[in-house]
């Protein structure tokens, strides 16, 4: 049982099905949540959604070896990889303030204000997509927007590279990072800075402890806010998981001139939506949201209550007409601080952490030989894996509740449905052999494998 509570944690997907059946009970019943209530099945759904994970996924490309990861850090904090040299990444991400800059709009070397709002940087070796309108898929590729960006770090990393090779301390430490390729280049800086950032798992809390079987690490006001959380508010809808996001994108209903999503995917339904942040450590990252624009949780809230701006591309999973006490309320930003820590956090120090795994953590689902409907419901493509003959048609039919956009970014075969709205099917034909990657643009943990003999 263990293994497979420990397999399901890594699984978001899986997690989030587990979860979406314990929601739907806890949502049948009345009252309070108490987790006496539930039958021992449906609190162990609870425990499997939520379970912290036991591993770290890394790209194969980039094995976080610890002087690498020690590299990544000691780049992440030195101001010569910005243009006069005034500004690092730590500037914005400050690893005291949990990695934000506690301001509604950071500012680099410039003084100018950004556009957007600084994001904390816990759990992002878990994200498929990065920026709050997801423009970059790895962290290696995030890595070097900021570094030229102008505005925020103002240097040409060839000149940062160049700058740094020229120290004889970085030249010992990039080849101690990368043994079989000891160079101080470009993808180097990039790739140490990532794996570093895949170490800034966020420590456990009192929500951890609750989650692996204290009762009392939780009071029951934290726990009535939980029960709220999964049930009657549908927080968990986008924010499901250990890390509290489905990794997909969404409109909340801001008021906002920025576009968000809609334009990375060339998709105009998913105007004004953005990254689902996780809500670990709030406590340390106020204001919220991709404009900053709330300033505390209890504003938060009461944004969800009132729905915000009612547009076309609000998202289907937003709550509909949330109307909660002065009681609920303050037990939904109890429940929200049990996922912070009580002094300043530290990246965990859990021994997974530092265990150094090559291979990304992935479903190992079984290939469905001529499958001719792909299903999406509850943000999944069911089955994931399928094999057909060229030219064999295949039907991808939108049987779940919101707006999908299936893609193949691939030389062979260029797809992009545009959104696809519920009910909508997508009919698809790949003409020559190999192994073709979709996913959804708008929930990109959706992943399907289609072998085509
Ligand atoms: C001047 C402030 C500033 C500096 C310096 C800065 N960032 Fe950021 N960072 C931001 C802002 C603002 C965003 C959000 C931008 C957006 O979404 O368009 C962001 C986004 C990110 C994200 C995406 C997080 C997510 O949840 O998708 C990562 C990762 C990141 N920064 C890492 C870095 C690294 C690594 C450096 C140094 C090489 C760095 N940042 C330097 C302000 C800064
Ligand atoms: C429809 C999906 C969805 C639902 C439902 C939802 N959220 Fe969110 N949440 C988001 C997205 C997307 C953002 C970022 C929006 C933006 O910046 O424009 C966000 C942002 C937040 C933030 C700010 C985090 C930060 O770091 O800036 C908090 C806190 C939050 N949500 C809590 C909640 C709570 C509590 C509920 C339930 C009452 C809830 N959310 C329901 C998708 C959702």
């Amino acid at each position: 049982m263990v293994s497979l509570l420990r397999r399901t944690s890594l699984l978001l997907g899986a997690a989030a099905l587990g979860f979406a059946m314990a929601a739907a009970l806890v949502a049948s019943r009345t009252g309070a949540f108490e987790p006496a209530a539930y039958g021992s099945l449906e609190m162990e759904q609870v425990r499997e959604a939520f379970a912290r994970p036991q591993a770290v996924p890394h790209p194969p490309d980039n094995p976080p070896l610890p002087e690498k990861v020690a590299l990544g850090e000691k780049l992440f904090n030195d101001p010569q990889l910005s243009g006069d040299g005034s500004t690092s990444c730590a500037t914005c991400h400050d690893p005291r303030l949990s990695f934000t800059d506690g301001v509604p709009f950071g500012e680099g070397l410039t003084k100018r204000p950004l556009s957007r709002h600084t994001p904390a940087l816990w759990n992002l070796a878990w994200a498929p997509t990065f920026f709050w309108d997801g423009r970059a898929d790895s962290l290696e590729a995030q890595a070097k927007v900021p570094i030229e960006h102008p505005d925020e770090m103002g240097a040409d990393l060839e000149e940062v590279v160049a700058r740094l090779a020229r120290d004889p301390v970085y030249r010992g430490a990039f080849q101690a990072a990368f043994p079989s390729d000891p160079t101080v280049s470009a993808a180097n800086v990039l790739k140490a800075l990532a794996a570093y950032e895949r170490t800034l798992v966020s420590p456990p809390t009192r929500f951890d402890q609750w989650i692996a079987g204290d009762d009392s690490a939780l009071t029951s006001q934290e726990k009535a806010g939980f029960g709220l959380f999964i049930g009657k508010a549908g927080c968990v809808n986008c924010h499901s998981g250990f890390a509290f996001t489905d990794h997909s994108f969404h409109d909340i209903g801001l008021p906002t001139n920025d576009l968000g999503r809609g334009p990375v995917l060339g998709v105009p339904e998913v105007n004004y939506a953005f990254k689902t942040p996780g809500l670990r450590e709030l406590a340390w990252t106020a204001p919220y949201m991709h404009d900053g624009s709330l300033a505390t949780l209890e504003d938060v809230i009461r944004h969800y209550e009132s729905g915000g701006v009612n547009r076309a591309s609000r998202s289907a999973d937003m709550p509909a007409g949330l109307d909660l006490t002065d009681d609920e309320r303050a037990a939904l930003v109890a429940f929200l601080y049990s996922l912070s820590s009580d002094t300043a956090p530290r990246p965990s120090t859990e021994p997974w952490v530092a265990i150094a795994r090559n291979e990304p953590v992935r479903a190992s689902t079984a290939a469905v030989r001529g499958a001719t409907v792909i299903s999406q419901r509850d943000k999944l493509f069911t089955p994931g894996h399928v094999v057909v003959r060229a030219g064999e048609p295949l039907t991808i039919l939108n049987d779940d509740t919101r707006t999908h956009n299936v893609r193949i970014f691939d030389p062979r075969f260029d797809f992009n449905s545009g959104a696809q709205e519920p009910g909508e099917s997508i009919s698809l034909r790949l003409p020559s052999e190999g192994t073709y990657n979709v996913f959804c643009g708008i929930h990109p943990t959706m992943r399907l494998t289609i072998e085509v003999e």
